[in-house]
């Protein structure tokens, strides 16, 4: 198993996990129009973190970091229906943090979480509440009236991974 950050970057394998991540958004996210999926996964302001098991896509999260601003949107995470509940959602997350963090210089996470997936969100470090200052993050991201948003503080030093 493995956890791989990529984007369209014209390397074969990044191509094909993608659009296996794609097929996977587009089930797990029926809410989510499947053009809009495809533009924001090969848009190059975004990134995929990847579950990667036996050279085959299991899940991900395409997020768009702001560096100038210190944090991330998070757009799509979803792991495929049959792989759900082994706890890939929750190590997924935690290698998102260390990349965001040690990578991109991000110190929080925003998203528009869906109403069924606040529990997973709580789980992982989210609050509704949201601390970041107004000026850091409005109009960055867009408004989107199918969830709620949540904010997620990244640890400065804590390994999120080993
Ligand atoms: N509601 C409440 N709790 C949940 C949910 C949920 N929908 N999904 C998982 N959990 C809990 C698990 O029970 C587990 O709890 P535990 O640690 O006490 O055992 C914990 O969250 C983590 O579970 P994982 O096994 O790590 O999570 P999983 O691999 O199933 O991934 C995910 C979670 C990504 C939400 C997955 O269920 C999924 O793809 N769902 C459908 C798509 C979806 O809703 N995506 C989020 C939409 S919002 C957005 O994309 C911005």
């Amino acid at each position: 198993l493995k956890f791989v950050c990529a984007s369209n970057d014209g390397v074969d394998k990044h191509m094909i996990w993608l659009i296996g991540l794609k097929n996977i958004f587009a089930r797990q996210l029926p809410n989510m129009p499947r053009e809009y999926i495809v533009r924001l996964l090969m848009d190059r302001n975004h990134k995929s973190v990847m579950v990667i098991r036996r050279n085959t896509v299991v899940g991900g999260i395409t997020y768009r970091p702001y560096i100038s601003q210190n944090f991330g949107e998070i757009a799509f995470c979803a792991i495929a229906a049959d792989e759900q509940v082994k706890g890939y959602g929750t190590r997924l997350m935690n290698h998102l943090k260390q990349h965001a963090r040690d990578v991109d210089g991000l110190t929080h996470f925003l998203t528009y979480a869906d109403n069924n997936a606040v529990g997973y969100f709580v789980k992982q470090g989210f609050t509704k509440e949201i601390y970041l200052d107004k000026e850091r993050w409005q109009g960055y991201i867009k408004d989107y009236d199918g969830g709620i948003l949540m904010e997620c503080h990244i640890d400065p030093k804590l390994p999120y991974t080993d």
